[in-house]
């Protein structure tokens, strides 16, 4: 691993902002400053018009593998995020076999070893994510995994939900919860409101997604337990956390980026790439998230990355997998409805910490601190090419669009994984 020296660049961390350089080695910052000299065999990294930050890190990666690898694999996920500025990612346990044992968290943890970024893990709450019984959370804390979700699901039944927030806050986890009322939800493909009668397909409702907030507020103030909302989508859902935020009970909460910026008109289209869930809303429900972000209701944006092979999205919008692509996406549609200091919060230093990442990831960038970057240009202007993507999923929502801000290089570990855009495998 040779150093490295970012040159020209502008630092921004939770600190502040100030023009430096950037020389790293042996996986360390071992500098900041103006002109710094690069030691001889040094990579010099142009940082010139470019911001130099601590590297993104996503709290809700979908890989996919075991058992998807037609739609991603970790090494495609990873290359993907590492792209997109990411130095992290906690992979969903949504996969076939789930995971749900230790056994399983040791397989996916061992394939993310060679992976360009750090790959954590989240478990299960749940058995095979049924709901029924719990998973052996505290065998999966024991190998480092600090979230545990059901995600594609919630935990429908309260009084289990109630016993993992038990178990969670003993052993010092977060739950992370996929909140859906399967009764309330059951046979709707898209936001329940004016567009889902226009087009006919059946919709829902935003109570399906805030009823299961409601009561788990009212859980994690029960049992004092950390809990996590994932992907929240709705103004109820904002305002339910907001109160609850107020009131001290222990919740964080992140949005995707997609639903800062698309709404359920998108699926006028009939094209399933657009499908997604909790689906696309309206204008209210979009405006309400991006208030969130302002006022720290919502504290991180999360991909909610969920490659889907183009045969399985090729079906009708009503049959087709909910999910879209958003690693390669996610700064510069976040950076399309903020600025870049709030960006960077809720997407490397903010959701690092709801991850326990902290102590590798989300900065600052400082002598010591371990070298895991990102140098974003914030000025370039580019146009989204699925062809062009690494995920090996074609699904995102944006193909065509003109989009600002992007990474140039990615530093994980203390080793150049993108240089001028490029993967370095
Ligand atoms: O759209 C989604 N796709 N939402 C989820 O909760 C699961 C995800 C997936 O795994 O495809």
């Amino acid at each position: 691993m040779s150093a490295i020296v970012i040159r020209g660049g502008e630092v921004v961390d939770r600190g502040g902002r100030r023009r430096a350089d950037v020389a790293v080695d042996d996986g360390i910052v071992k500098a900041v400053g103006p002109d710094l000299a690069a030691p001889g065999g040094a990579q010099v990294l142009d940082g010139a018009g470019c911001v130099v930050a601590p590297g993104l890190v996503d709290l809700h990666a979908h890989l996919r593998q075991p058992g998807k690898e037609e739609a991603e694999t970790i090494e495609t996920g990873s290359r993907a995020a590492a792209l997109g500025g990411y130095s992290a990612v906690v992979a969903m346990p949504n996969t076939d076999p789930p995971i749900d044992s230790a056994g399983a968290a040791r397989e996916v943890l061992a394939l993310g070893r060679d992976a360009l970024v750090e790959v954590a893990v989240a478990g299960a709450i749940t058995v095979g994510r049924r709901g029924e019984r719990l998973a052996p959370m505290a065998e999966l804390a024991a190998l480092g995994v600090r979230l545990f979700t059901d995600d594609g699901t919630g935990v429908q039944d309260g009084a289990l939900m109630r016993r993992a927030l038990d178990y969670a806050r003993g052993l010092g986890v977060v739950l992370a919860q996929h909140c859906e009322d399967e009764d309330l939800a059951r046979g709707g493909a898209m936001h329940e409101g004016a567009w889902s009668s226009r087009l006919g397909i059946p919709g829902v409702t935003s109570v399906a997604e805030e009823a299961m907030v409601a009561r788990d507020i009212a859980l994690a103030r029960l049992t004092g337990a950390r809990l996590h909302f994932l992907h929240l989508s709705t103004v109820g859902s904002v305002d339910l956390v907001r109160r609850a935020k107020a009131e001290g009970v222990a919740v964080t909460a992140e949005a995707a980026p997609h639903h800062l910026v698309l709404t359920d008109a998108a699926c006028a289209s009939y094209d399933p790439t657009f499908k997604v869930n909790p689906p696309l809303r309206t204008d209210a429900d979009v405006a309400a998230l991006r208030a969130g972000l302002v006022d720290g209701t919502i504290d991180a944006v999360a991909t909610d990355h969920a490659p889907h092979a183009p045969e399985a999205k090729d079906v009708p919008f009503d049959e087709a997998p909910p999910g879209m692509l958003g690693l390669e996406t996610a700064l510069a549609v976040v950076l399309s409805v903020t600025d870049l200091t709030r960006a960077l919060a809720l997407l490397s230093w903010q959701p690092a910490t709801i991850a326990g990442l902290a102590a590798r990831h989300g900065g600052p960038v400082a002598e010591g601190a371990a070298a895991n970057l990102c140098v974003i240009d914030p000025a370039v202007t580019w146009m989204v090419d699925p062809a062009g993507l690494a995920s090996r999923s074609r699904n995102t929502p944006y193909a065509g669009w003109k989009l600002t801000g992007r990474v140039r290089h990615t530093i994980v570990r203390g080793e150049a994984v993108v240089i001028d855009g490029e993967a370095r495998r």
